[in-house]
């Protein structure tokens, strides 16, 4: 078998090789956590960890039970898609107890420039202001009723 007479270079290439994969192997087995595969391509524990992790958010309808006036208010109006916590932040907190726990007050002038502020990369038909053009430093709830934009704050329509 003069094919294999230096075939030495070879051998010692594949046990190279074989090397590699034990010590690969050894890692992998120290690394990969116990529950990895258990149900699919990731942590199993993970299920009961995330499962475990307190709720912030109470959605939009949470609030709705008891804020019926906020609501009666919303929902004709031009922010009747726009949720509660999108604007008040995460209060689960507050709608389990609300005796306890008092949302804080918003500024205006932060919340409403967040969507409102005009930017080239908004929709054209979304409605943008320059807010210091446009309010002239006044808090945007002077002139607008946040739960209904198009109302004149404290007054009709
Ligand atoms: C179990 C009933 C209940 C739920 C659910 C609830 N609230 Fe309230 N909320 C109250 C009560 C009671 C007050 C205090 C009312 C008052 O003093 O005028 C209040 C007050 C507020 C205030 C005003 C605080 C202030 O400065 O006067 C805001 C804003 C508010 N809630 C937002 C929310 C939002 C957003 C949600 C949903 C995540 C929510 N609430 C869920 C009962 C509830
Ligand atoms: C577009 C933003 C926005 C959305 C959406 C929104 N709010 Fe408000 N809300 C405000 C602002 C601004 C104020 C006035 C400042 C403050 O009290 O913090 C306010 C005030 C309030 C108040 C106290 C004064 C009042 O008007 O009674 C309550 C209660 C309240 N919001 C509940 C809600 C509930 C419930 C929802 C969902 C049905 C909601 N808000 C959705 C921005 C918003
Ligand atoms: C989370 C994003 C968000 C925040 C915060 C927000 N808005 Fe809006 N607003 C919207 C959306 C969405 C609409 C509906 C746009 C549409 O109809 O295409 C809207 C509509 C409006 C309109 C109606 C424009 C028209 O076409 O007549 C006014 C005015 C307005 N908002 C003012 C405010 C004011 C004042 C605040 C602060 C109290 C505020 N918005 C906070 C998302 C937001
Ligand atoms: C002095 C009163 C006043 C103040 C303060 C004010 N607005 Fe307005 N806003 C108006 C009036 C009036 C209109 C409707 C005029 C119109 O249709 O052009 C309007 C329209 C809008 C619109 C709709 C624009 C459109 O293209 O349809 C948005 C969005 C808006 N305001 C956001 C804000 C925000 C955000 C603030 C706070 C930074 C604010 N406003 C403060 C009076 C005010």
């Amino acid at each position: 078998m003069s094919v294999f007479k230096d075939a030495g270079h070879l051998f010692r290439f594949a046990g190279l090789f074989v090397l590699a994969f034990i010590v690969f192997w050894a890692i992998r087995g120290y690394v990969v956590p116990k529950s990895f595969g258990q149900y699919g391509h990731y942590r199993g524990n993970a299920i009961g960890e995330i499962a475990a992790r307190s709720v912030h958010f109470a959605g939009h309808d949470t609030c709705e039970t008891c804020h019926t006036d906020v609501l009666d208010v919303k929902k004709n109006g031009k922010h009747a898609h726009v949720n509660c916590e999108a604007c008040h932040g995460a209060l689960a907190k507050h709608a389990d107890d609300p005796a306890s726990v008092t949302p804080p007050k918003l500024d205006t002038a932060v919340l409403c420039v967040r969507c409102h502020a005009t930017t080239a990369a908004k929709p054209k038909g979304f409605p943008q202001v320059s807010a210091e053009e446009h309010s002239t430093g006044l808090p945007c709830e002077t002139c607008h009723q946040p739960h209904s934009p198009a109302m004149v704050a404290g007054g009709a329509k």
